[in-house]
């Protein structure tokens, strides 16, 4: 069921958005979302064709948008991308850093390079794209957003890279918010759980469909159900909006409440029935101790 934003179509008019990992997955989907309520965007990624297409998807919408292909590991991709939304639209007012690499691998059989390879698109990559966006943000007082994850909190099976590299984008998070709040930039950061229909999910859950994984992972959440994109743009709005003002530094742990603690050991009517009759039972035996 898609749910019906809280927030005015116009609540973002007059902004010009950079999405990296913009051409699909949850950056497509921010994207989306950021255009609905009336921002210009420009989209960048490595693979022209998933530009393309969701550049078309948005235009046919009637949104103003475009692409530029790009390698966040390179710092002059990062500049050419902010100059060209620059010179397309007049300025740059919101960053979203949602490009990221991943993949499954026990620590024991990872190269050298296949780490680094996964830091230096996640890690670095955030910091060329914030990096070279830093004049024009500074101009209209723009806002940040990361888009990391929860494998950092605690660890996570087999992915030692993306973990490391996730918990190097919070760092981030908090180092540019105390160093760029006096120049008028605001950071902060998203940090959900598995979001379901997206490539990336796919790949680690190993080809499942959306609705399988739904029922697997919903269950060990609070919230009965796992992330979607839908929800991580509504937060992401409420974070480039007057709402969010005072925000900085934040990482926002969006997973529905699963970090919290895993299911129930047992039914709640089991808890209440079982506790009474602990409870009279130990009220029993100090009543009789006393005799
Ligand atoms: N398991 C183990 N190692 C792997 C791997 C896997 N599944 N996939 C890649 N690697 C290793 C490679 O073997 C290589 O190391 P080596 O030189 O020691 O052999 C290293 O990672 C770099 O791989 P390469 O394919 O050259 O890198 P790339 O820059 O072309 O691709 C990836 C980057 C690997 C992250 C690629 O999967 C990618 O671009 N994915 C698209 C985005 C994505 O994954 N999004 C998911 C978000 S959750």
């Amino acid at each position: 069921m898609q749910m019906k934003s809280p927030f005015h179509s116009n609540v973002l008019s007059g902004r010009v958005a950079v999405i990296t990992g913009g051409g699909s997955g949850i950056g497509f989907g921010i994207a989306q979302e950021l255009a609905r309520h009336g921002a210009r965007i420009v989209i960048t990624g490595r693979r022209k064709q998933f530009l393309a297409d969701a550049v078309k998807i948005l235009t046919d919408e009637g949104f103003q948008a475009s692409y530029l292909a790009g390698d966040v590991r390179k710092f002059d991709n990062c500049e050419s991308v902010v100059n060209f939304a620059v010179s397309k639209y007049g300025s740059l007012d919101i960053l979203v850093c949602s490009h990221a690499g991943n993949f499954l691998a026990p620590a024991e059989t990872l190269s050298s390079n296949g780490f680094r390879t996964v830091i230096d698109i996640d890690t670095v990559g955030v910091f060329n794209i914030c990096r070279a966006a830093f004049a024009p943000l500074k101009k209209s007082q723009g806002s940040i957003i990361h888009i990391s994850a929860t494998l950092q909190i605690g660890a996570s099976w087999y992915q030692i890279h993306a973990s490391a590299a996730k918990a190097a984008i919070d760092s981030i998070t908090r180092s540019l918010a105390l160093e760029w709040g006096s120049y008028g930039i605001r950071v902060n950061g998203i940090a959900p759980g598995a979001v379901n229909d997206t490539p990336g999910l796919q790949k680690l859950t190993l080809g499942m469909s959306a609705e399988k994984v739904n029922k697997m992972l919903g269950p060990l959440t609070p919230l009965g159900r796992i992330c979607t994109k839908f929800d991580i743009a509504m937060v992401i709005i409420f974070l480039c909006s007057a709402g969010g003002a005072f925000l900085t530094g934040e990482t926002i742990l969006m997973d529905g409440g699963a970090w919290l603690a895993g299911p129930a050991p047992f039914p709640r009517d089991v808890a209440i029935k079982m506790s009474r009759s602990v409870e009279s039972k130990s009220r029993q035996m100090g009543a009789q101790s006393k005799m």
